[in-house]
């Protein structure tokens, strides 16, 4: 009879033993898998580099001398997410090798501003800014010039250094 309650108490003794291993693994499973995006959000995303080149067009396919929209598809990153985005731009090929490429964002608000070939100028449909094919402002609460962006060329190639600008102030600064 003591040895049978001796063998019930080893068993329940080693079932406890058991669970508080098997209880502790999986709090800390738990922990690893909601911890490390926990951590990852309070750190935010990483500070975005000022390099971010991304391919927009074969030089042969622009016409000369004229803006041009184009759009670029391009992969952004949200805190640990990566989603495809589409970037908007603003080209004028002024010969084979000299480009000027400008955000599509307007300085003042943040709209998108808009080639108007009847006028020959950029415009924003939210307050009025207008701006000249080279981006100078013409007229509007603008605060500066149309943004411009780092243009590369290889082998016929260009690409754009994507960057977004603070707006509603005189200093193109980097956001
Ligand atoms: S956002 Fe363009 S004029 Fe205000």
């Amino acid at each position: 009879m003591e040895d049978l309650k001796s063998s019930v108490t080893t068993n329940e003794s080693s079932r406890r033993q058991f669970m508080i291993w098997a209880t502790g693994i999986l709090a800390a499973v738990c922990g690893v898998v909601v911890g490390i995006p926990l951590v990852g959000s309070f750190i935010g995303p990483r500070k975005a580099s000022s390099d971010h080149w991304i391919r927009v067009a074969d030089l042969k396919d622009l016409p000369a001398g004229r803006p041009v929209g184009l759009t670029a598809t391009d992969m952004e990153a949200d805190a640990y997410l990566q989603e495809s985005v589409v970037r908007r731009l603003w080209v004028i090929k002024h010969s084979d090798n000299v480009v000027t490429a400008f955000s599509p964002t307007c300085p003042h608000l943040g709209c998108q501003v808009n080639w108007n070939a009847a006028s020959g100028h950029f415009e924003c449909p939210c307050h009025g800014s207008v701006y000249s094919p080279d981006g100078k402002v013409l007229g509007g609460p603008a605060p500066r010039p149309l943004d411009t962006l780092a243009t590369r060329i290889d082998q016929g190639s260009l690409s754009i250094n994507w960057q977004r600008f603070r707006s509603g102030i005189a200093r193109k600064i980097p956001v």
